[in-house]
């Protein structure tokens, strides 16, 4: 993501860097020297961000109470990569290794739970109430819960929006929904004004994760880093491949691919042309639209005019992600 939207907090970001190398680092250096490593491979700080910009001109805002909640959003971000790593067994992340190839399986998960529990650890400390802690303890139910059920179905070909939709919200719409929610929280904003920044988390989440989706079908695998039709290749149907299976004249030969854990490259490029072929890849871009046209319309009328353009640079950058 472009710094510039976050520009207004950069300071901010500065103290959370900070902030982040602190709280990985323990007496073991084996430990420190992993944490660190994981906390500086180029993360975008997009949660804490978020979570940053929501609590802006709360009435109870402060930055030194704002920032451990900030972290430990990222930490939990971290951590469910390091482990989500393992499970794919990537190689690099964001351009770095990662701590499953550096080091190995063992070292990462257990490195994992250790940024996980610092996050808790900090969580505790900033003693934000029990509302916070139950919503981050859901948060990361969600998240597990949907990473068992997509590895559960991998190859499945599930043809049901629906199924779509829920584990895209579990993957990535509930964390930005929470970050921004937990932010006005703590800020100390009303009621109203929380549900509205939560409702824009979750709105910029599904439009940024049908995107990523997106760019998997469609762009080169230069421009990705990774080659494309990826998620059909591990089995995982997106919202263009499911309305594919849905409406095609080909369907049956995509479901025959979609569902063949063997299947070659030969079938990936195959599978993507008749999936190109649909009007499915317009209609995720015009989902796209409703979610960021929702974002916009539902932030908080009362937001200082610097932080309102932050929101709305954010979701102008994910409408604007080339293809
Ligand atoms: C990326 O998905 C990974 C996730 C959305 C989260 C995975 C969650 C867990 C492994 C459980 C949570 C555990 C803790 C300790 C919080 P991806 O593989 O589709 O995308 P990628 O291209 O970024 O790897
Ligand atoms: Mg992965
Ligand atoms: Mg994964």
């Amino acid at each position: 993501m472009s710094n510039s939207m976050f520009d207004v907090i950069q300071e901010d970001i500065d103290k959370l860097n900070e902030g982040l190398i602190e709280a990985v680092s323990s007496p073991v250096d084996l430990v420190t020297e992993i944490g660190t490593h994981l906390v500086t491979a180029g993360g975008k700080r997009i949660r804490p961000a978020l979570c940053l910009l929501a609590a802006h001109g709360g009435p109870d805002y402060s930055l030194s109470r704002l920032l451990p909640l900030a972290e430990a959003l990222e930490l939990i971000h971290t951590a469910s990569l390091v482990h989500d790593d393992v499970i794919d067994e990537a190689d690099t992340r964001r351009g770095s290794i990662t701590a499953n190839a550096k080091w190995d399986n063992q070292v990462a998960i257990l490195s994992g739970d250790y940024i996980f529990a610092r996050a808790f650890g900090l969580i505790a400390d900033g003693d934000y109430g029990n509302y916070v802690s139950k919503r981050l303890a859901d948060l990361v139910c969600n998240l597990s819960v949907g990473e068992i059920i997509q590895n559960h179905t991998v190859y499945h070909a599930v043809k049901d929006l629906d199924n779509y939709y829920n584990r895209i919200q579990k993957k990535t719409a509930d964390f930005l929904e929470i970050c921004c929610e937990l932010g006005a929280y703590v800020g100390g904003f009303g009621k109203e004004d929380v549900r509205r920044m939560a409702e824009y988390g979750h709105c910029i989440g599904m439009a940024f994760q049908i995107t990523d989706d997106l760019l998997d079908i469609l762009q080169t695998s230069e421009k990705i880093g990774k080659p494309a039709g990826n998620d059909i290749r591990q089995g995982i149907v997106t919202l263009p491949v499911i309305h594919a299976l849905n409406v095609s004249e080909e369907a049956g030969e995509l479901e025959k691919i979609v569902t063949d854990p063997a299947m070659t490259d030969e079938m990936v490029a195959r599978a993507l042309s008749i999936v190109k072929a649909t009007d499915g890849v317009e209609i995720a871009k015009a989902k796209v639209e409703e979610y960021l046209d929702r974002a916009r319309e539902v932030l908080p009328g009362n937001l200082a005019p610097e932080i309102r353009e932050a929101f709305v640079m954010v979701a102008d950058f994910i409408g604007d992600r080339d293809f």
